[in-house]
């Protein structure tokens, strides 16, 4: 039996992208039920955003203790431009970046399709076209917005294959598209058009100096918040933990610790870590993100009770790594 309205399905079905895997998928999505799907960044846990209900199972599957406002994900730029009000900033950056790991978060239409619980009420919609082909094709398929925080539970570690995904939500889930690997690694920049400079809610998958060479300036640092831009799951302190307790910036490994490296340095007693992964042994910051979440959990699964990190430069996508392993490190 498959229910595709039940909070709790009896099990969750592993779809191959293929036609029949996505049309499947899209008819999941069409009923009410939750599907994970592949984007270019990390998974995400989809529901129809113009359904109320369906938007709701995503907070109970996810257990997200508070209502935050979700990105609505669409087919392409033309449908997302539909969804929103943009200024000229925001209308060069979804020209410059969409498809691609960038959303914009911008003063809602009044038709608007994406319903209030998915905006956490806010006049306000968070935009993406990703440019992952098989969330495209979904995206396509299904022919409405569709809403997706991360595939993990709330607080956890954000998925980047499909395993992590059944890990968390195994059961609780209808569907979930396999599409493999996500090639970013990180989750999609978030910039704020509502008026003024725009703001970087969120650094991801797309520079900020690849901002700033479509703006011609720099985005300015997000204000504090207020009603018109909550603090939302990406934005607080503790998030994208695993279980051991995380230690940044470290020249010193002390013993039992698992060991988190980047480049060629090594710091003092690397060889008392017992566990070692690389996130870019040629420094990559590019390779590093597409590695970071997928390390922190098998670092994570080694049982050590610290996961010690190296300094990694804030260039490129190391602005989102360190972003991110702050999170991971911040007291919980
Ligand atoms: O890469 C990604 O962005 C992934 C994939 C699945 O697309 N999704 C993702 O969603 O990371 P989530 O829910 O984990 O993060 C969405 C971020 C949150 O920090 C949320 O607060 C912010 O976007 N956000 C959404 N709507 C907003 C709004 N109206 N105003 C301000 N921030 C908003
Ligand atoms: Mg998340």
């Amino acid at each position: 039996m498959n229910d595709p309205g039940s909070t709790v399905p009896a099990a969750t079905r592993r779809l191959d992208p293929d036609a029949d895997g996505l049309a499947q998928a899209a008819a999941l999505l069409r009923a009410g039920g939750l599907v994970a799907f592949p984007t270019e960044t990390v998974y995400g846990l989809g529901a129809d955003a113009t359904d109320p209900a369906a938007v709701a199972r995503i907070f109970a599957a996810k257990e997200r203790p508070r209502f935050n406002p979700l990105i609505a994900h669409l087919a392409d730029r033309d449908t997302a431009l539909a969804e929103g009000t943009f200024d000229d900033s925001a209308r060069r950056l979804a020209e410059a970046f969409w498809p691609g790991p960038l959303t914009l978060v911008v003063p809602a239409h009044a038709g608007t399709r994406v319903c209030d619980l998915a905006r956490a009420g806010l006049p306000s919609v968070a935009l993406r076209v990703p440019g992952h082909p098989v969330a495209r094709a979904l995206l396509e398929a299904v022919g409405r917005p569709v809403a997706a925080p991360s595939a993990n539970r709330s607080g956890r570690v954000s998925p980047t294959r499909a395993d992590h995904v059944l890990d968390d939500l195994a059961g609780r889930i209808a569907a979930l598209l396999d599409g493999g690997d996500t090639p970013v690694g990180v989750e999609s920049t978030v910039v704020a058009c509502l008026g003024g400079c725009p703001r970087l809610l969120r650094p991801g998958g797309i520079t900020r100096d690849a901002l700033r060479a479509v703006l011609g300036f720099d985005p300015a640092a997000p204000a504090a918040a207020d009603s018109e831009t909550p603090v939302g799951p990406g934005m607080l302190a503790s998030h994208y933990a695993p279980r051991a307790r995380v230690r940044l910036d470290v020249e010193r490994v002390e013993p039992g610790e698992a060991l988190l490296l980047f480049g060629f340095g090594r710091p003092e007693g690397h060889e008392r870590a017992r566990a070692v992964l690389n996130l870019s042994p040629a420094g990559d910051p590019t390779e590093a993100a597409a590695r970071l979440f997928g390390a922190l959990r098998d670092l994570d699964a080694s049982g050590a009770a610290t996961i010690a990190v190296v300094a990694i430069p804030a260039e490129g996508l190391g602005e989102a790594i360190r972003d991110r392993l702050a999170r991971a490190a911040a007291p919980r």
